[in-house]
């Protein structure tokens, strides 16, 4: 009986989330919904087909799984990171399956070198189409042991902001001239939730939500638009180091990858998680009670290891999602 109840709770909860779904693709992707709804009938190609597409931190994780997913839909894909023999590794297995892939060297905390790059692509491939700014840095570091790390934020800012906003400002030029451009940040859901022990980090990914937020509105008329996915844990590299996480759910980087493809094609305003949603609620109604019930989680997750300077158990590291 209350199996049955149960049941019916986890449908009906499932059909809220499938009708709100549904409402919000309607209001902000009506052109996706129209594709899909015809690809259900016909074989209709991706729109990455024949495009070219610039994935940032394309050497691991989230960056190297978007990369196949696009190339698997036709598209050049164009791989950045610092580290060569990963880039060309992940470029190799892509072209190793029929895919069109080159890759970048670029350290993108160096303004220079992010001029360079884009002189570089443009004069190689003649546009970019798409963007996913997707290499980041993460710091799980409570404030009481930042006092003396200013330079967390300012190296934060530096990769998920700063590097960023150059690239964008740099391709948006062709992308107006071409009247065609689509760009993809892919942030945090704690753009929504603001969860302590990360001020540096999702400040960083605020700024970049808020900077392509206003663009897209500058932009809208030349049809260049702007993507943010909040995106929930992703069993990456970036997340080893926090014990805190060890036993958490989590999508695969490929998971995750299929949510910023899924952008790419659809072009929505935002990808949300439905805890972000509610959390992003909550901060507006409750905002007194959600510091507390944040403070309470506060204290119930400690630092890392690696973030209170203890050698690491099994990974080093000190950054988390
Ligand atoms: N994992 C999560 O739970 C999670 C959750 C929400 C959002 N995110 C976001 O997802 C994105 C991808 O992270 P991931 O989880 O896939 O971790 P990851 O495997 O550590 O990937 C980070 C990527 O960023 C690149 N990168 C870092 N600093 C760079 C720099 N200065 N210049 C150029 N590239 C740089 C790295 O490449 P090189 O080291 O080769 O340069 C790497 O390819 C990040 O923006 C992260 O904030 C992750």
């Amino acid at each position: 009986m209350r199996e049955a109840s149960r049941t019916r709770d986890v449908s009906r909860a499932a059909t809220g989330r499938y009708s709100a779904g549904v409402l919000g693709t309607l209001l902000l992707t009506p052109t996706a919904v129209v594709r899909r709804a015809v690809g259900a009938v016909l074989p209709l190609p991706s729109p990455l087909r024949d495009r070219v597409v610039l994935v940032t931190g394309a050497s691991s994780g989230i960056g190297a799984a978007t990369a196949r997913q696009v190339a698997a839909r036709g598209a050049t894909v164009l791989l950045v990171a610092r580290r060569e023999d990963r880039l060309t590794a992940v470029a190799d297995e892509i072209r190793a399956a029929g895919g069109d892939a080159s890759s970048y060297v670029c350290d993108l905390t160096d303004t220079a070198a992010i001029d360079g790059l884009v002189a570089r692509v443009l004069d190689e491939h003649g546009r970019v189409d798409y963007l996913v700014n997707n290499a980041g840095r993460s710091i799980r570091r409570s404030l009481e042991l930042s006092y003396d790390r200013f330079h967390d934020v300012e190296r934060t800012m530096a990769v998920n902001y700063f590097g960023p906003v150059r690239l964008i400002l740099a391709l948006m030029p062709q992308m107006r001239e071409q009247r065609f451009g689509h760009v993809v940040n892919v942030l945090t859901w704690g753009v929504q939730i603001k969860a302590p022990k990360f001020s540096a980090y999702i400040a960083s990914k605020t700024a970049l939500d808020v900077f392509s937020r206003i663009a897209g509105r500058e932009a809208f008329g030349d049809n260049v638009t702007f993507s943010s996915v909040r995106i929930s844990l992703v069993r990456t590299d970036m997340v080893v180091a926090t014990e805190a996480y060890r036993r958490t759910p989590a999508l695969t980087p490929d998971q995750a990858a299929a949510k910023v493809v899924r952008a790419l094609e659809d072009r929505p305003l935002t990808v949300d998680t439905l805890a972000g949603s509610l959390a992003e609620v909550a901060n507006l109604v409750a905002p007194r009670l959600s510091d507390a019930v944040m403070w309470a989680a506060n204290a119930a997750f400690p630092d890392s290891r690696a973030a209170r300077g203890l050698p690491p158990r099994r990974e080093v590291g000190e950054t988390g999602s």
